[in-house]
């Protein structure tokens, strides 16, 4: 694997490289946000559309506000009480942002992970990293370094940060005058949003985002098809529509989802790849249909909901 110390990873970047950094989300495949060719190789390296918009990762508040015309009270609000964590913000963007990072809009998403090592190299660099997943289009997100290094090989320097603490990607919302819009669910709620601005003025809701086509229906698909059943799945319609999609059964490897949502979300992706290197023909998720209704899981609802090839919970 071709690992790197901060110092390293440090020379990289200003040479226009990209760079697998650690998150609490997940990892990241990063360049400066003021390097045209670093940011072009996030797209080639990834095979990702340029359509699809890419996240600022900053150090500081102070650097945030240099990326958008319009930080106001909300954002002050929201970055003190979840940053640095998983919560990316959607603001105006200032002009210090390359159209390559927002695919042509006037928005940029913005969050300051929280993870020592990449606060640390931000910090050392002085400029935010732009860096979305560090997986090919499409495909399941890395909570390992040894994921990056199995999705790139040796194209990639990693910075190996352990596991990742949280396991499924950032909420991303938009703040608008007096409204929040949660366009991917993850492990900041909105209940926890709505107790931290205290102003019932305020809608806070979940939505697709208009102008984002990155939120696409197939995502996080791992190597073997994905099947997500509940306790009430009849196992012989399940054994039908199997054969109905020609799914072989033939090495069926299943995961009943334990309760606790953060222990999911930390193990899910790194059971999908397991499943995948143990050459699963299909992989079974079963979890309890009380979850549905419970903020907690909408996040991991929606990565399972996107990576499965076939549906048969109540959901
Ligand atoms: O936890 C995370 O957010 C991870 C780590 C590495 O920080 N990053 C991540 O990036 O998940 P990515 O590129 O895989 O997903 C970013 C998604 C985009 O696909 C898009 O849906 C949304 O965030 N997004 C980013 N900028 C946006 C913008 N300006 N307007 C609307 N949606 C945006
Ligand atoms: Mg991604």
């Amino acid at each position: 694997m071709n690992k790197v110390e901060i110092n390293q990873a440090k020379i990289l970047l200003l040479s226009h490289e990209v760079v697998a950094i650690p998150t609490e989300t997940v990892y990241g495949l990063a360049a400066r946000i003021d390097s045209e060719a670093g940011l072009k190789k996030i797209f080639s390296t990834k095979e990702r559309p340029f359509f699809d918009p890419l996240i600022v990762h900053v150090s500081s508040i102070e650097m945030a506000k240099t990326l958008t015309t319009h930080w106001n009270e909300m954002a002050s609000q929201l970055a003190k009480a979840f940053w640095p964590g998983p919560l990316t913000i959607i603001l105006p963007k200032s002009d210090i942002i390359n159209p390559i990072i927002t695919s042509g809009l006037e928005f940029v998403g913005i969050r300051m992970p929280r993870h020592k090592m990449t606060l640390e190299l931000i910090e050392k660099l002085g400029t935010p990293l732009a860096a979305p997943s560090a997986n090919k289009f499409k495909k399941t997100s890395p909570t390992k370094a040894s994921h990056v290094y199995d999705e790139f090989r040796d194209e990639v320097a990693i910075i190996d940060g352990g596991d990742c603490q949280v396991g499924i990607e950032s909420t991303v919302l938009q703040i608008f005058e007096n409204e929040i819009v949660i366009y991917r669910p993850g492990d900041i709620t909105a209940q926890m949003i709505e107790e931290v601005l205290k102003d019932p003025s305020i809608k806070i809701h979940y939505g697709k985002s208009p102008v984002a086509p990155g939120q696409l229906e197939e995502h996080y698909r791992p190597k073997a098809p994905v099947v997500l059943i509940d306790e009430t799945t009849d196992l012989a319609t399940l054994s039908m529509r199997l054969k109905e999609k020609e799914i072989p059964t033939t090495n069926a490897l299943q995961w009943k989802l334990p309760d606790d949502a953060s222990i999911v979300a930390r193990e899910i992706y790194a059971k999908m790849r397991e499943f995948s290197d143990q050459q699963a023909s299909v992989i079974i998720f079963e979890m309890d249909s009380r979850f549905y209704q419970d903020e907690k899981w909408f996040g991991i609802i929606n990565r399972l909901t996107k990576a499965s090839s076939l549906n048969l919970s109540t959901l």
